[in-house]
């Protein structure tokens, strides 16, 4: 059963794993990694999110694009892997991920119901900038917010803040898409009204925050908001 959403003011979406496929720079580099691709994928996207977390609690923020870098050098010591040309394909690959199929289509039926959208992510300027365009994605958000002013990651709740403070509305009035657990929970204990798109069929956190509704793909977004 879902529940439809009321009085939304804007959709903010999670950059990456949400409207960005962050397996398809290891996907790409099948040939070099062989049946190490998908374990490279995990490690790097887990390991990130790790020292997003640590570097918070250590007060020893770098922006996302050296966590990104640091993590991907974790995940290819931890499998052995020695090459200095393979990393540069493969960061250069992140600054470019696919966006998952349905994104634009739905950022369109959004946006000619009048709903204003906009991106709330860990990704630094740059890299968000390179994947917007890259997906051609431009001119379908009203917002790209990046953490980086701040020097605090996800779940911070003066991260979600800075989407109440950049749209002009009271966080009741934005409803969040994430599909990182985390981040649901994040949003959700902020006061945002939370669909989890739960791309991987992931366990529910037990962390503070339920989403409103949990969807599969972001397909089903403008239905619940009755568009
Ligand atoms: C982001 C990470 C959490 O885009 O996916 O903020």
């Amino acid at each position: 059963m879902s529940t439809k959403l009321e009085n939304i003011g804007a959709c903010v979406f999670d950059a990456y794993g949400t409207l960005f496929d962050v397996n398809s720079a290891a996907a790409q580099c099948k040939d070099d990694l062989g049946d190490d691709w998908e374990a490279l994928s995990d490690i790097w996207r887990m390991k990130q999110l790790n020292y997003t977390w640590l570097r918070s609690l250590m007060e020893e923020y770098r922006d996302f694009w050296q966590i990104t870098g640091d993590a991907l050098d974790f995940a290819m010591d931890t499998l052995g892997i020695n090459d200095n040309a393979l990393r540069g394909k493969l960061m250069n690959l992140y600054s470019t991920l696919d966006a998952y199929p349905e994104v634009p289509a739905m950022l369109k039926t959004l946006r000619a119901n009048n709903v204003k959208t906009a991106i709330l992510s860990n990704g630094s300027p740059n890299m968000l900038g390179s994947a917007v365009e890259h997906a051609s994605l431009g001119k379908l958000f009203d917002a790209v917010i990046s953490v980086d002013s701040l020097q605090i990651y996800k779940p911070h709740p003066s991260v979600y803040q800075l989407a109440v403070d950049e749209l002009n509305l009271p966080a009741e009035q934005i409803c969040f898409m994430s599909s990182n657990a985390w981040d649901v929970a994040g949003a959700a204990n902020f006061g945002f009204q939370v669909n989890w798109v739960n791309r991987f069929g992931q366990a529910r956190e037990r962390l503070p925050g339920e989403p409103v509704n949990e969807i599969k793909a972001l397909d089903e977004l403008p239905a619940l908001l009755g568009h």
